[in-house]
């Protein structure tokens, strides 16, 4: 834990139901200070640029104004399992949230469940960022061996990390694996689309490293950064929804709360 001296660290307790989850960001961050309002302006045109763009297909970059003066650079991207409805919906939402929540500050990001939306007034895309994070556990711990299943935890992950960096995948990596005869883990890993197969593979692999600080013998855990995040449940989470392997409910949507327990976030800034 000797790195995490090196962090602001903020920790938060979340209990919220999981359907609203799905529809409330995770979580903000805001810097740099503006004033022009020819700015604001440049920030409006690329966040319905993006939007727009990444409903369709998913992911978007784009950037308005030109040196001198400043530009904004903007990037949105669903999850790749996502239908394009929830994908656009989520998008739609965090372009009315994001300026809200950080008026008058040209570095906005924000985190949901189905996407991710930023937008800078320095050049990021194509960087890899894995300085801001946000990371959330659940509050309970698995029964039974919990370093066998921390182990199994990592291989999860490792497949999902291999299967995110591999071409047409969009970033994204789904993994599934039966723990015990009652217990399944499902991995999941995603890349912006704007970073390589090995930035990916880097980013990646600096959000698992992260588990052994903040996710021991957790029945669920993720780490959120900017260029990238990684997630395992004991419940599927991703779609298409294993309706199969799903609990006694049957059902095929979103799990309540009850099954689904309750998480802690701790925020990690440089
Ligand atoms: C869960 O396990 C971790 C690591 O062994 C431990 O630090 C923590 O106190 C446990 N939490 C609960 C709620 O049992």
């Amino acid at each position: 834990m000797a790195l995490i001296q090196l962090y602001h660290l903020i920790l938060l307790c979340l209990f919220l139901p999981f359907s609203a989850y799905a529809d409330n960001p995770i979580g903000y961050y805001c810097a740099n200070p503006f004033n022009a309002g020819a700015t604001q302006a440049r920030i409006n045109t690329v966040l319905s640029d993006i939007v727009a763009h990444a409903s369709i297909g998913g992911f978007a970059t784009s950037s308005s104004g030109r040196a001198p003066a400043t530009t904004i650079y903007g990037l949105a991207q669903c999850r790749a399992d996502v239908s394009s409805q929830d994908c656009s919906a989520c998008l739609q939402d965090a372009a009315k949230a994001l300026p809200a929540a950080c008026p008058h500050l040209a570095d906005a990001r924000i985190w949901y469940d189905y996407c991710f939306l930023r937008y800078d007034d320095e050049n990021f895309i194509g960087e890899s960022d894995t300085g801001y994070s946000l990371i959330l556990y659940n509050v309970e711990n698995v029964t039974g061996d919990g370093d066998a299943f921390d182990a199994a935890v990592g291989e999860v992950m490792r497949k999902a990390r291999a299967a995110a960096v591999a071409p047409g995948t969009g970033g994204l990596g789904r993994e599934t694996t039966g723990f015990s005869p009652y217990v399944n883990i499902y991995g999941l890993a995603q890349c912006t689309r704007d970073i390589g197969e090995l930035a990916c593979g880097q980013c990646t692999a600096s959000a698992v490293e992260r588990f052994a600080d903040f996710c021991v013998h957790r029945k669920g855990c993720r780490v959120l950064y900017s260029s990238c995040m990684v997630r395992y449940e004991i419940y599927p989470f991703f779609f298409p929804i294993d309706s199969k392997r799903s609990s006694s409910s049957g059902s095929n949507s979103i799990k309540s709360e009850d099954e689904v327990g309750s998480y802690s976030m701790v925020i990690l800034s440089p």
